[in-house]
């Protein structure tokens, strides 16, 4: 299971998630996708069947095993579900009391069994949805876009997964940095080896290109494995490659 985690918006928290969940997927591997940001970009995307409950439900009931009963079929075909997000879940966003960064890993306690992949997508923030995620996940994976702020965000999100290591989850480790969006300019080439110097353990290989088949994807609610497309191709052998290199370095 992993938390896709950057406190800054936009740099493809969600993308990665999309692409390693499809990827997965059509790997063969059950695969689950938790929806913890009130944007529910996730949710809309993986184009789920009718659904009763979502992470906001799951995070208010807060019993043991609960989430279990919110887990919906994606629409992208047999053996990819989902927890969906809703807009609601921008009132869990603070702390509601001690145990309030624990409620999600208490609700997942034995509904992830069936599961070879769990993705956590998170909102662009170090809230209480992000916190809960950490405190849930065995390991956070830092997403960033290799710009000025990239080393900064990638300091901030590391230290993010520091401090919910000592509070609620002593076994989080971080996954590495998913380098997206990445173009052939002298500005991302330089951003992308000034990480690599900064990270060497951490950055993961292979960035992430820009590329219009992600959008294409997202907006047609299908995995990026459905598309023909030689940029859609492309990214799948990437994920595929990435997906591998996370789970070596979780080994
Ligand atoms: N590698 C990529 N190539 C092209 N477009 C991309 C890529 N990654 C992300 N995008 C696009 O960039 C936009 C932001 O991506 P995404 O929603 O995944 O970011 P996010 O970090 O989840 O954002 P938020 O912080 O709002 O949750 C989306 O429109 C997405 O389609
Ligand atoms: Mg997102």
């Amino acid at each position: 299971m992993l938390a896709a985690i950057s406190l800054k918006g936009g740099v493809g928290k969600t993308s990665i998630c999309l692409g390693l969940a499809a990827c997965a997927w059509a790997a063969g591997h059950r695969t689950l996708v938790i929806d913890l940001d009130p944007q529910a970009n996730a949710t809309a995307a993986l184009d789920p069947l009718p659904y009763e409950f979502t992470t906001n439900d799951v995070l208010a009931d807060g019993r043991e095993g609960i989430a279990a009963d919110a887990i919906v079929a994606s629409g992208w075909g047999a053996g990819i579900d989902l927890i969906a997000g809703e807009r609601a879940l921008e009132h869990r966003a603070h702390s509601e009391g001690p145990d309030s960064a624990l409620r999600l890993r208490t609700t997942l306690a034995g509904a992830l069994d069936r599961y070879h992949t769990v993705l956590i997508d998170c909102p662009p923030t170090l809230g209480e949805l992000t916190r809960n995620a950490l405190a849930a996940a065995p390991a956070a994976l830092i997403v960033t876009e290799p710009s000025f702020f990239a080393l900064q965000a990638a300091e901030q999100a590391l230290e993010a997964v520091d401090i919910a290591r000592d509070a609620t989850n002593l076994g989080l480790r971080p996954a590495g940095i998913v380098v997206n969006r990445v173009r052939r300019s002298t500005e991302h080439t330089y951003r992308l080896e000034e990480l690599r110097r900064v990270y060497p353990q951490l950055v993961l290989e292979p960035p992430i290109p820009d590329r219009a088949a992600m959008a294409a994807a997202q907006g047609a609610a299908a995995p990026i494995t459905a598309l023909r497309t030689s940029g859609a191709k492309d990214l799948v052998s990437l994920f595929t490659d990435l997906a591998a290199n996370i789970e070596e370095g979780l080994s």
